[in-house]
């Protein structure tokens, strides 16, 4: 691409055009604007292990408790510990020993259930995930001082602080010598330090492996296109081109009733509306099973309060977990979910 670029600039140097290359880049200098200080700060929220980048604030362990059963608890469990879609934040598996010498010790027992602080070895992961992407549903919607109080309360469940503790910018840093598997990352390799030997120079420290090409575990349903589709999102060539997680385009409500072939296409419709994240065909996982939402409201003519119902989000109709606004959707494919899922069994 470049090449022929080039080799037509060259043309048109030697046809004496070289007036639109000069054009053409001076052009491209008056592209874009510097970004303003406020979307600079808007965009620059990491908090480092080192804590910089920490805005000042404090929350308690008590007032963390209330926003946790508040807006954390019913995906996360009242204790952090459920296990059912997520991995347990905490089962209440540390021990004091962990917390002295900065290893989890239950770490090396491969039957032990994993949690994310046996795991985390630095505090500034907990604040800044819990600041950017929490709650799932609703992320960046919450104070700082909310945060603190948030992670006041894991690292109560978590046994590190006391229940009257209360955690600030001023403290960050005491309680991470805390943490109880601080000592579990090492910086000491090539990935880190590049200045270092990398570490994938080596001598192989096994031999005569059997070579097992069998799958062993793949993506399920209900995850397909939980993340978007991945194949949008790799490149095409190389050795692991991202999978087809969501179907091809949407097709319109229209287009759908007029090939007659809404009945056959929900699932594709559901993959690429991100609804598969929280709901199985026939299965309950975070919200009911489509089955059960067309049973429910089968000859019921619920189709605008299902339409409603995706656009906005609500609570309480199946159970005390939110089902969140899905406002990004598009209204032609919002009325033909509700279509469907209004049709009856
Ligand atoms: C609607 C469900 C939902 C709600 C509500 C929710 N979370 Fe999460 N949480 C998730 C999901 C899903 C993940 C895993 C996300 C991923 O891996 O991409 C997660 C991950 C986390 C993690 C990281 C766990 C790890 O080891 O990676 C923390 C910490 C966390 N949530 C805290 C919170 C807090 C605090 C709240 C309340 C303010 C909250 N969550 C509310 C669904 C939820
Ligand atoms: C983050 C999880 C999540 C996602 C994503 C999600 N839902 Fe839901 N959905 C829920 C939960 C939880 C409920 C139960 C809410 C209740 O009890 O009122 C629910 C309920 C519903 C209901 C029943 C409403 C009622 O009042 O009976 C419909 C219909 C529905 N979802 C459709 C969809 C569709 C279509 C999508 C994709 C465009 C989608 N959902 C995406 C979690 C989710």
């Amino acid at each position: 691409m470049f090449r022929w670029a080039r080799l037509w600039i060259i043309c048109l140097n030697i046809l004496g055009y070289n007036a639109f290359a000069d054009d053409y880049s001076s052009a491209l200098n008056e592209l874009g604007r510097t970004a303003t200080a406020a979307e600079l700060s808007a965009w620059d929220i990491d908090v480092r292990p080192d804590f910089v980048g920490l805005p000042s604030g404090s929350g308690s362990v008590e007032e963390g408790e209330a926003l946790w059963f508040d807006q954390c608890a019913n995906c996360h469990g009242d204790f952090g510990d459920s296990n059912e879609v997520f991995s347990p934040i905490v089962l209440g598996n540390i021990t004091e020993d962990d917390i002295q010498t900065g290893r989890v010790a239950a770490l090396t027992d491969p039957s032990v259930v994993r949690t994310t602080f046996m795991k985390v070895a630095t505090l500034s992961t907990i604040w800044d995930y819990i600041n950017r992407a929490m709650p799932w549903n609703a992320p960046k919607s919450l104070a700082v001082d909310e945060v603190y109080s948030l992670v006041a309360y894991l690292l109560n469940l978590a046994y590190i602080v006391d229940e009257d503790f209360v955690l600030s910018d001023k403290n960050m840093e005491d309680v991470q010598a805390l943490m109880p598997n601080r000592n579990g990352m090492t910086e000491d390799h090539g990935l880190w330090s590049v200045a270092g030997v990398p570490d994938v120079v080596g001598s192989a420290c096994i031999t005569n492996c059997s070579v097992n090409t069998a799958i062993t575990s793949f993506l399920p349903d209900y995850a397909m296109n939980a993340h978007g589709n991945l194949k949008d999102q790799m490149r095409d060539y190389g050795p692991l081109p991202g999978m087809q997680t969501a179907p091809a385009p949407q097709l319109p409500v229209s287009q759908l009733q007029q090939s007659g072939s809404l009945d056959q296409r929900p699932a594709d419709l559901l993959s690429a509306s991100g609804c598969k994240a929280c709901h199985q065909m026939n299965k309950a996982l975070i919200g009911p099973a489509f089955t059960a939402i067309r049973a429910r409201y089968a000859g019921a003519d619920a189709s605008d309060y299902l339409a409603e119902k995706i656009k906005q989000g609500g609570q309480g109709v199946w159970g005390s977990v939110p089902m969140p606004a899905m406002a990004q959707l598009d209204d032609t494919v919002v009325a033909a979910l509700a279509l469907w899922l209004a049709s009856g069994q």
